[in-house]
């Protein structure tokens, strides 16, 4: 069991509280604590994609410390997941192990996702997702899988042609999912022999419960070992946050409402470092769920680089860490078809904006805030549905030049 102890510092107030995060054994099946969020089917669903995309990130991160990572977790989740209702039992329970869902116990898994799927992308909280399976029309494909993928998920899977038209129906196909924003998908073709190729994309447009009278102000941002980059912030004095400290990961914590009941969660080191690795080994949905409770009101000076971000990369190199080596070797698609296929790409982008804007004003009356939150140097965030607990998306920004579009 892991201690933290977070420490909010109020003007001249300190007040103290205290957060208990279980770590359980995985690997023995122990059985795993919920928190009260995680007890309907789309909660525990909520924290079975949040968990693996906490997975999913941090070995991305961990792969190179120094650079920029940006996922939405739950579009992977998508891809996959319809990948498993090609595969025979063993490659399902090995798939459905490293997307969480063997917790789950969960007879109805298929429809919970889609269920939740469809709560996270109602029209206000402003994310759009795209996750297909394409496939080499050479393997003799089973019409059964399409079929099948179809129904449960409403995406059809689609049989490649192995030509240069590939790129571009892939290309087209994804940013008319997400509202023309998601665009160039790839920037060069597949593989000639690659069978089986998972797609997943996102678009996320956030938007402010509270706004922002500034924006686009050019400040320094500080980068670990390297002079500060010129970055447009917004700015606004007695904007209301959740807030607190950890001490043992170092850290100022921020929760930030959205509209239509999404929040964004800012971890900032109080050191300049791009290296966040005790912090991103703590992330799990319960832990982000207990700290969540131990946020505390209040009103800060708060200064944020503007967040527009696009970033693409192919997870399949980060596949064998999340436990799926034995199952990339031999992935047992024999629903997809009886020749032996390989999986060749998991190919991702996400690309999200936070526009200034928001429905409420920060309060003018109060006397200008003692309590400044400058966001000016790396850091890393997260967008959670706070209905389900999904976790929606997941960045460390090392340099927001090199993230932004
Ligand atoms: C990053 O931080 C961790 C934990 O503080 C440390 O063990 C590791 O050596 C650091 N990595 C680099 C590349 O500095």
């Amino acid at each position: 069991m892991k201690r933290t102890t977070f420490l909010l510092v109020c003007g001249v107030a300190l007040s103290f509280c205290q957060a208990q995060s279980e770590t359980t054994d995985e690997e023995t099946g122990a059985e795993e604590e919920h928190v009260e969020l995680f007890t309907t089917p789309t909660t525990k669903m909520g924290a079975a994609t949040s968990d693996f995309g906490y997975n999913l990130f941090r070995i991305l991160a961990s792969r190179d410390t120094t650079t920029n990572v940006f996922l939405a977790p739950i579009s992977v989740s998508a891809v996959l997941t319809h990948l498993s209702l090609g595969g025979s039992e063993r490659a399902q329970s090995q798939l459905f192990r490293a997307l969480r869902y063997h917790t789950l116990q969960d007879p109805q898994l298929h429809n919970t996702l889609k269920d939740l799927l469809a709560s996270v992308k109602v029209p206000g909280k402003g994310l759009s997702t795209a996750a297909r399976i394409y496939l080499a029309r050479r393997l003799r494909l089973k019409q059964d899988f399409f079929t099948l993928v179809e129904q449960q998920y409403g995406v059809r899977p689609k049989a490649l042609m192995g030509g240069t038209k590939d790129m571009k129906d892939i290309n087209d196909w994804v940013t008319q999912e997400t509202g023309g924003k998601v665009q160039n998908f790839l920037t060069k073709a597949l593989p000639r022999n690659s069978g089986l190729n998972a797609v997943s994309a996102a678009y996320f447009k956030g938007k402010w419960v509270t706004r922002f009278g500034e924006s686009g102000v050019l400040e320094n941002f500080q980068v670990e070992g390297g002079s500060p980059v010129r970055m447009p912030m917004m700015k606004q004095d007695n904007y209301p946050v959740k807030m607190g400290a950890d001490s043992d990961l170092s850290c100022t914590i921020a929760q930030i409402l959205l509209q239509d009941d999404v929040s964004m969660f800012i971890f900032l080191p109080d050191e300049v470092t791009s290296n966040m690795t005790l912090l991103e080994e703590s992330l799990t949905a319960e832990f982000v769920q207990d700290l969540s409770m131990t946020l505390l009101p209040a009103q800060v000076s708060f200064t944020l680089p503007t967040l527009r971000f696009s970033y693409f990369t192919d997870l399949l190199p980060l596949l064998g860490d999340l436990g799926l080596s034995e199952w990339l070797d031999d992935p047992d698609l024999e629903k997809i078809s009886a020749q032996p296929t390989k999986l060749g790409s998991v190919n991702h982008k996400v690309v999200m904006e936070m526009a200034p804007e928001g429905n409420q004003y920060p309060s003018a009356t109060s006397p200008p805030s003692h309590l400044s939150l400058r966001v000016d140097r790396p850091f890393l965030y997260l967008i959670r549905d706070e209905a389900s607990g999904a976790l929606l998306l997941i960045g460390r920004v090392v340099n927001p030049k090199d993230l932004s579009i």
